[in-house]
């Protein structure tokens, strides 16, 4: 995929820019609380429709304005498209070529991330290993973001009965009627969803490894992941075993659901751990092996999406170069060189434009909401 041009009005600190891309190599210089972060969240919200910043909808309209809009001509697998964002405080509407739409229709690939918050999502919570595991799902399945999406419903409405149940807003018999008769589809889409997370780990499994070996110079690191339910691994589970092991923990847990109002079963629950040299990485790897772990996971994600799909997603890299030692700059440089995926690296480091002079590299200079080139 490839953004071709941005134009942006009254988006976080800026007023309004327009600018075309390089297809390979784009770098934001400039010094801390300029807009370099913002510009990547543009691109972001585009390809995503969310923000990656866990922000709320209005935070995006520029201090004093009441809206904005975000508009891009990008290229998707030969396609030409004009997106176009426009949001206020309580309204986003999306259009595509002039018609409204909704974005998951569009189905076009995640952005890859990599920014200082990614290097901790080794150690930190699960929630951020389980959003890896969904945006491989939406990287390697095209009815992927859909099932997710589905599930996602069906766990909020579940939910909703759970806490009017357990707040006694809600007749206790229609409730719990309502619940039995929606736990189906429910547990069926939990299912789907756990499925498809253990076939695309499974599938990327390997480019992780090779990834990880280049990070290394050639040193033997095996990597590997357990899928937990549970307590209880189930990378090697079909969708028959997983939907057992979701009705019996639905039953272990009925009365505690009923107490708490939440969901306490389904795939928001699981986790994945990486096994690095066979170690659970979360406790047994050093911080700069963790980082290589995600890193190499980064790396992975674009050469895989080139394997099952032809052509490379968008790299998105904030901050994060001048975090990585030389080595991990190095492989990373080496990927980007090899695979000549469109890349917006942001940085306030003049040095990092040296290394970072591939071919067809354009530099931006980000200055108080403004772009200069
Ligand atoms: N809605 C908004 N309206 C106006 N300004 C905003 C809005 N939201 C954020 N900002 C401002 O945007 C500025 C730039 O933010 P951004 O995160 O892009 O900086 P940056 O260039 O990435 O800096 P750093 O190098 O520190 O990461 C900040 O000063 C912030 O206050
Ligand atoms: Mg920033």
């Amino acid at each position: 995929m490839i953004i071709k041009s941005l134009h942006i009005a009254n988006f976080r600190n800026f007023d309004h820019i327009q600018t075309d891309f390089s297809e390979h190599v784009n770098i934001f210089l400039g010094d801390n609380g300029q807009g370099k972060t913002n510009l990547l969240e543009a691109i972001y919200l585009l390809i995503d429709g969310e923000s990656f910043r866990y922000t709320k909808y209005e935070t995006l309209v520029k201090l004093d304005k009441s809206e904005g809009l975000i508009k891009s001509h990008l290229e998707n697998e030969k396609l030409d498209y004009n997106l176009k964002l426009l949001f206020s405080g309580h309204k986003k509407e999306f259009t595509v070529n002039e018609k409204k739409s909704s974005h998951s229709n569009l189905n076009l690939p995640p952005a890859i991330l990599f920014s200082p918050e990614s290097l901790s999502i080794i150690k930190e919570s699960s929630d951020e290993r389980r959003s890896l595991a969904d945006q491989l799902v939406i990287q390697s399945n095209r009815q992927g973001r859909r099932v997710i999406q589905d599930f996602k419903k069906a766990l909020k409405t579940r939910n909703k009965i759970l806490k009017d149940l357990a707040h006694e807003q809600i007749d206790r018999e229609i409730g719990i009627e309502t619940l039995a008769s929606l736990n189906q589809i429910y547990l069926k889409l939990a299912a789907e969803v756990t499925i498809l997370r253990l076939n695309a780990l499974t599938d990327i499994q390997n480019d992780v490894e090779k990834a990880l070996v280049q990070i290394h110079a050639g040193q033997n690191i095996k990597f590997d992941y357990k899928y937990i339910i549970s307590d209880i691994d189930h990378k090697n589970s079909d969708l028959e075993l997983v939907i057992k092991s979701l009705q019996n923990r639905m039953k272990e847990l009925e009365k505690f659901e009923l107490q708490s109002g939440v969901s306490l079963v389904g795939p928001q629950k699981h986790d994945v751990i990486f096994l690095y040299n066979g170690n659970d990485s979360r406790f047994y790897s050093s911080q700069g092996q963790q980082r290589s772990i995600i890193l190499a996971f980064k790396m992975a994600q674009i050469v895989y999406h080139h394997r099952v799909h032809g052509f490379y997603p968008v790299l998105l890299l904030d901050d994060v170069l001048s975090e990585l030692d030389l080595s991990k700059q190095e492989s990373l440089i080496s990927t980007l060189n090899q695979t000549k995926t469109q890349t917006f690296v942001t940085t306030t480091d003049v040095s990092l434009i040296s290394k970072l002079s591939l071919s067809n590299t354009r530099v931006f200079n980000i200055k108080n909401g403004q772009i200069f080139s």
